[in-house]
């Protein structure tokens, strides 16, 4: 498919599941192509079912992929991490272990405990697109889990627990983030202050209920943390159950979009670091959400 669309027709895309809990590969759309409004409503359909979307073997610099993100919506400039966007495009976050100025890159283990992405902000990401411009022979896999699944597979009676509770992020929970410059940490700090989002998100297009709790959440809202502690890790255990998580194999060329309102993502240590692993993302810019708490 080139970006055509039959004139008058519902277009139908080409789609192979990716596992029983969540996502699926479109076959045969070039995304780097200049695509009808047909194709990107059909896309946004998929998506909606299937929250994460593969496209293998696209051709995407960041132009491309800023060009094809901004089809879904606005794009996050990452103000909120502004060490790790590229000068050049302020759009694309780059996700590597390449060095960067004659150093090690701090983003080379980013996003190593569950989570959805930019929760610790005021605006959590809607959603993420990410490209695989190089990665390692073996490894340096991503997992996804469901969590408008894991939501619905909870009793009646938790459901009604979870939909009271706010579940307050904290940056200082990213994985990683204490091998970082201490300066640039302590800023991200500042710009990042703790923030309690609900604990149950409602998707604004499909109308599903989603749990929306992660490893990167220190409490509930009203609660200690002792007391939060279990029900957080209950919460987290029990969305990301094997049988609720789809684990992505990239190949080079590989673009992923998902959806952070319904997913949460791990990515893995599972590879050798001296190895080149180098992805490029584009964030969907999210609702305005949550409000700052304490320390
Ligand atoms: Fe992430």
């Amino acid at each position: 498919m080139t970006g055509t669309a039959p004139q008058g027709h519902n277009l139908t895309l080409e789609l192979r599941p990716l596992s029983h809990a969540l996502g699926a590969e479109v076959v045969g759309v070039d995304l780097a192509a200049d695509l009808e409004s047909a194709v990107i409503d059909a896309i946004r359909t998929a998506w909606n079912e299937h929250h994460i979307l593969l496209f293998r073997g696209q051709r995407l610099g960041p132009d491309a992929l800023v060009a094809f993100a901004k089809r879904f919506g606005d794009l996050d400039r990452h103000d909120a991490t502004p060490h790790y966007r590229l000068e050049s495009h302020p759009e694309i976050l780059q996700i590597t272990n390449k060095q960067i100025g004659g150093k090690p890159s701090e983003t080379r283990n980013t996003g190593r405990n569950w989570h959805s992405d930019y929760s610790y902000t005021g605006h959590p990401a809607a959603a993420s697109a990410l490209y695989c411009a190089e990665k390692p022979p073996v490894g340096g896999d991503t997992m996804f889990c469901n969590m408008a699944r894991a939501y619905e597979l909870l009793s009646d009676k938790m459901k009604r627990i979870v939909d009271d509770l706010d579940a307050v992020y904290d940056i200082g929970l990213t994985a990683g983030i204490g091998e970082r410059d201490p300066e640039k940490v302590a800023e991200l700090h500042r710009i990042n202050p703790p923030i309690a989002h609900p604990a149950v998100r409602v998707h604004p297009d499909s109308g599903k209920r989603a749990l929306y709790v992660s490893e990167r959440v220190s409490r509930f809202h009203g609660m200690t943390p002792d007391e939060s502690r279990p029900l957080i890790d209950f919460l987290c255990q029990f969305a990301t159950r094997p049988e609720n998580v789809y684990r992505h194999q990239w190949r080079p060329d590989d673009l992923v979009m998902w959806d952070n309102r319904t997913t949460m993502h791990v990515a893995l240590a599972d590879f050798d670091p001296t190895q080149t692993r180098h992805m490029l993302r584009a964030t969907l810019l999210g609702e305005a959400s949550g409000f700052v708490v304490d320390a």
